[in-house]
């Protein structure tokens, strides 16, 4: 029996978790220089969780949540998105206790039940940030800059920022009003969810994938028409914040995003080299989460990225940002079964140079040195029978092709120096 990795997975192998570990720790640096801070919460959540905060109306809480029972019969989800757990635990752990914005960042595992395809997984990672406790347009703007110098600094260029307003409950209401009674007209044309979720969920239908929705989308009216003064005057104060931090922007009425919890600023982030799929990720504000999740009226605005995106227009498009898939610099090749201990022992010593491979594989000297090629290692060190009895071991520079004895004891001494040379000619 053969067991497959479940669709929407991926397993990631050593050359391209390279990538990812020079993403992770270039966005770190990012994060850092913002002064956010990292936070991790569990993979799994109590499901009514998402289901208030993300919204019981929303494709990902109907379709999209891996949800199981455990053994005590609670209702459990796996995390289909960081915001609402972020926000979980701090209010758990009292994070508001000392006033003022708590910025914090993550990276991690999200779980979506979606279609499959270019870009869409089941397992997927997101790398975000959440700042809690600031109601200031230009909080909205250090998040918008904050997610562009992320993907700045990891070397895609060309980015532009598509913003919305979706107002707050209030001016929402009299628009959700006004949204139902051009949605009646329209039942024939929606698809059998949007029919369903347009009595009390109207705004959803501008985040609905059907073809028949989106073109009826297309002849709604827009709520940034009907947003009340205060909320306009937000959007105002974001818009000319975005001019004045030079951030390429344009506005995009139709955005609401795929989660309930937005209020005013909802943005996405796009890469129009990737073509149809060219959103990177998004965010916006979520002034009433705090609240809904049973803690004080907290403003709060956050991003996420879709790592796999990333990682894939960085592929597409940046490659030579990437690290390149080299091995060891140093390989040791015993040549005979006797020359194996000795061939661990000598890279102990030869790993205070550089990072060392052995080659236990058993084969010829020739595929050894092939491998070794190939691995783009710069030295190797040989361990045959003739040098071994005279204590000898053969060390080759692989750049150049040249080889030399020396006295087991000095071999460290000739690595180091030829890596030095090699180091340089390359
Ligand atoms: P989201 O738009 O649902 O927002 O997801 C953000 C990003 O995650 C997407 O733009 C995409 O890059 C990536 N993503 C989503 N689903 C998938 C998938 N199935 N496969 C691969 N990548 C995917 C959020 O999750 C919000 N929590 C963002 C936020 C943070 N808002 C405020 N704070």
């Amino acid at each position: 029996m053969r067991f497959q990795r479940q669709r929407g997975t991926q397993d990631l192998l050593p050359e391209q978790a390279r990538h990812w570990q020079h993403l992770d720790a270039q966005v770190r640096r990012t994060f850092a220089s913002f002064d956010y801070g990292e936070i991790r919460t569990p993979l799994f959540e109590d499901t009514q969780l998402f289901v208030r905060g993300v919204g019981a109306d929303t494709d990902i809480v109907q379709k999209e949540m891996y949800t199981f029972l455990d053994r005590k019969g609670r209702s459990l989800s796996l995390r289909p998105e960081g915001t609402a757990a972020v926000v979980r635990a701090y209010l758990e752990n009292g994070m508001g206790r000392e006033g003022g914005v708590r910025r914090l960042y993550y990276l991690g595992p999200m779980y979506r039940y979606d279609r499959p395809q270019a870009g869409r997984f089941r397992e997927f990672f997101q790398l975000g940030a959440e700042a809690i406790g600031s109601a200031a347009p230009e909080q909205d703007l250090e998040i918008v800059d904050l997610m562009m110098t992320v993907l700045q600094e990891l070397g895609l260029e060309d980015l532009e920022v598509e913003i919305n307003s979706v107002g707050h409950p209030g001016c929402r209401a009299a628009y959700e009003t006004l949204l139902r009674r051009a949605l009646e007209a329209e039942q024939e044309a929606l698809c059998p969810t949007c029919r369903e979720r347009h009595v009390h969920n109207p705004l959803r239908v501008f985040d609905c994938k059907n073809e028949g929705c989106r073109a009826v989308a297309q002849r709604l009216p827009l709520l940034r028409q009907h947003l009340c003064e205060d909320c306009a005057a937000h959007h105002a104060a974001v818009l000319r914040g975005l001019d004045r931090l030079r951030l390429p922007h344009r506005e995009n009425p139709h955005i609401v995003r795929g989660l309930d919890y937005y209020t005013r600023t909802a943005f996405e982030v796009h890469y129009p080299p990737l073509g149809a799929q060219s959103a990177l990720g998004g965010g916006g504000r979520y002034d009433g989460l705090v609240e809904a999740c049973g803690g004080p009226p907290t403003p709060a605005v956050g991003f996420s990225a879709g790592i796999e995106r990333l990682l894939f227009a960085l592929e597409q498009t940046r490659p030579q940002t990437l690290p390149s898939p080299r091995g060891a610099p140093i390989q040791v090749l015993p040549q005979e079964e006797s020359a194996r201990l000795a061939a661990l022992e000598l890279a102990r010593e030869l790993r205070r140079a550089a990072p060392t491979a052995v080659d236990l594989s058993g084969r010829s000297l020739k595929a050894q040195l092939k491998s070794a090629d190939r691995a783009g290692a710069l030295v190797a060190v040989i361990l045959g029978a003739e040098e071994r009895e005279r204590d000898e071991v053969v060390v080759r520079d692989l750049v150049q092709g040249a080889q030399a004895s020396h006295r087991r004891e000095l071999a460290p001494q000739a690595v180091a120096a030829l890596l030095e040379q090699s180091g340089e000619r390359r």
